[in-house]
């Protein structure tokens, strides 16, 4: 049995975990230039209190764990953190969200680490528009990240795209060619209302819908199978069948049109420990704050138990009734 199941009978397999709110990009829908994230709070989260941290809900029937941020790769010695929660009893699923800039230095060390797979923002294939979105950094490095990672076998490569209507929405059918040429997965991204970014979610927003008959403008597509039970619906290219070097998915994920609440299988820990039950809720568990005043391992898996009880049942920004959430992505971990 399970204890990880909450009152609206979904059952918590996975975790994801901010190791840092710091990232060398300042994309526009994330941690917007002017944002205040980086006022150092409180410390951070240490990699023995994250993998404990793991290891008990490893116990409790968690086997999903990704890595995220800010930007993971920029946490000194990350790598070494790989490998602690790669052995942990299970846990099948290592994964990282990394914007790939440091990534063609790291991914043979990540994968001999244990790390599986990663995702990896793209949401552009132009230097100039780069600049824009991210605020900085080099689009080739990114570039050469992904192609490190899909030839090191940090696979499947899942692309994430943000699409944001003016900025990038005219190159999504070059994005999915990028992504048949370099095999990796693409996956549309309808952009949320996070803090300070409001009005640029409301003014730039394109949803799920208007992006896929975009897609299907070019491309016929077949509903394909989701694996690991995340928010996207998947599709692969229909002529892209007889050719294996293009099987790639393309998924779609609507946080705002049609959110999957119903269905959502996680809980987050911000850098900070903080345990959060939902994206959208800005309160959570201080787990940094048990665990340095001595708990002990049950009484922590209690707790855990207890949290899972109050997982709010989903967000509340659907449409007009849209409400931002109060953290920024890189402060929450996107
Ligand atoms: N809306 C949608 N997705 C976001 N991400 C970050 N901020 C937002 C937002 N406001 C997601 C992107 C990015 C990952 C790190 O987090 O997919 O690739």
């Amino acid at each position: 049995m399970n204890p990880l199941i909450d009152k609206y009978n979904r059952r918590i397999k996975y975790i994801r975990i901010s190791v840092t709110d710091r990232c060398d990009l300042k994309c526009l829908y994330c941690t917007p230039k002017d944002s205040d994230s980086y006022s150092r709070r409180r410390a951070i989260l240490r990699f023995e209190e994250i993998t404990r941290i793991v290891r008990c809900f490893a116990d409790l029937g968690v086997s999903r764990v990704r890595i995220t941020g800010g930007e993971p790769l920029v946490r000194k010695d990350v790598v070494s953190l790989i490998g602690q929660l790669s052995n942990i009893k299970g846990i099948e699923d290592l994964a990282m969200t990394t914007n790939a800039t440091l990534l063609s230095k790291y991914a043979i060390d990540l994968k001999n680490a244990g790390l599986k797979r990663v995702n990896i923002s793209l949401d552009t294939l132009k230097s100039e528009t780069f600049k824009m979105i991210c605020g900085g950094g080099k689009l080739k490095d990114v570039l050469e990240g992904i192609r490190g990672a899909v030839n090191i076998g940090l696979t499947p490569v899942n692309l994430n795209t943000v699409v944001m209507k003016g900025l990038n929405n005219n190159e999504l059918i070059d994005i999915v060619h990028f992504a048949i040429e370099n095999m990796a997965n693409i996956r549309f991204i309808e952009c949320m209302p996070v803090r300070r970014i409001v009005n640029l979610s409301k003014e730039r927003f394109v949803s799920v819908k208007e992006i896929k008959s975009l897609i299907e403008s070019h491309f016929e597509l077949e509903p394909a199978e989701s694996s690991g039970g995340g928010p996207a619906s998947y599709f692969t290219i229909k002529s892209a069948i007889c050719n294996p070097q293009s099987a790639i998915k393309i998924g779609f994920i609507s946080p705002i049109t049609q959110h999957f609440c119903k269905s959502c299988n996680r809980v987050r820990l911000t850098a900070e420990g903080i345990l959060k039950l939902c994206l959208a809720y800005k309160d959570g568990i201080d787990l940094r704050d048990y665990i340095r005043s001595g708990i002990s391992d049950e009484s922590l898996k209690e707790i855990f138990i207890k949290a899972i009880q109050d997982k709010p049942q989903g967000h509340q920004f659907l449409n007009d009734k849209c409400i931002p959430i109060e953290q920024s992505m890189s402060m929450i971990g996107g």
